[in-house]
């Protein structure tokens, strides 16, 4: 199966597309950011480290997240269902330190995804989005409500959950941190020719249509 590489800024939907590609064609998602959240919410040493850089939609240190994700790309299941790499690399030295281990790991990158949104957009998606502690599903007041408001679809009885890094203060600190150091990625894979833009303007089941057919997929 194919590995790709989902990147774009905070609220562009790389977690959302990222669930669906998943769920359709079975590669496995690696979220850094649900990585660190789950670290934090069981109150690890390493969930105390990150917590106060994360609420503050700082980046955590490149050494720690690249550990991290290299122990999840070493797992047997990797090589025969794909990855999909959801808010990771973020940075250059990211970028460098995952080619790095693909080249260890016997593994390749076949395409790196640039989902663009408009910033009005992108914080009324983060001041909207609503997320479920038992499984993980991402919902929007605005654009995709549950069926019962501040209720899980598919977990009964279950309270929706706010992220703590989605009020406006921490999003104009994480948007102005994507600017500055996940931005210059895109001329990283432009230049292997692994980029592959698609608008992610357009309702998800949209913009998924959009995204297979860019895959080819
Ligand atoms: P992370 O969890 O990766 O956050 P992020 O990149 O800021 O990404 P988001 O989850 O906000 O955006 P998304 O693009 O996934 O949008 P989503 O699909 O949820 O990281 C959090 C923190 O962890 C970082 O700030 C950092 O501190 C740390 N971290 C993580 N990785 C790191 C790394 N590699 N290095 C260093 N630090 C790291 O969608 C957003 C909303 O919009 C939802 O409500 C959704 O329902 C809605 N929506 C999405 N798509 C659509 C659509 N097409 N139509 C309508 N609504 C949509």
């Amino acid at each position: 199966m194919p590995n790709y590489v989902f990147l774009g800024p905070p609220g562009a939907g790389k977690g959302t597309l990222g669930a669906m590609l998943c769920e359709t064609y079975g590669n496995i998602h690696v979220s850094t950011g649900d990585i660190l959240r789950a670290e934090l919410a069981s109150g690890s040493a390493l969930g105390r480290e990150v917590a106060e850089c994360m609420e503050g939609g700082g980046l955590v240190s490149d050494e720690l997240v690249a550990k991290l994700v290299r122990k999840r790309l070493g797992r047997e299941d990797i090589a025969a269902a794909g990855f999909l790499l959801d808010g990771f690399p973020r940075t250059v030295p990211q970028a460098e330190a995952l080619d790095a281990l693909l080249a260890e790991v016997g593994l390749s990158l076949d395409r790196a995804v640039l989902f663009e949104v408009d910033q009005e957009l992108l914080f009324k998606r983060m001041a909207g989005r609503r997320l479920c502690p038992a499984c993980g599903a991402i919902y929007n007041t605005f654009f995709m409500p549950p069926r019962q408001a501040g209720f899980c679809d598919a977990c009964p009885g279950t309270a929706l959950v706010t992220r703590k890094d989605d009020n406006p203060e921490t999003v104009r600190n994480r948007l102005a941190v994507y600017q500055e150091q996940t931005a210059p990625l895109i001329g990283h894979y432009a230049k292997k020719g692994l980029l592959t833009r698609v608008d992610g303007t357009p309702p998800k089941e949209e913009t998924f249509a959009v995204l297979q057919a860019a895959l080819g997929i």
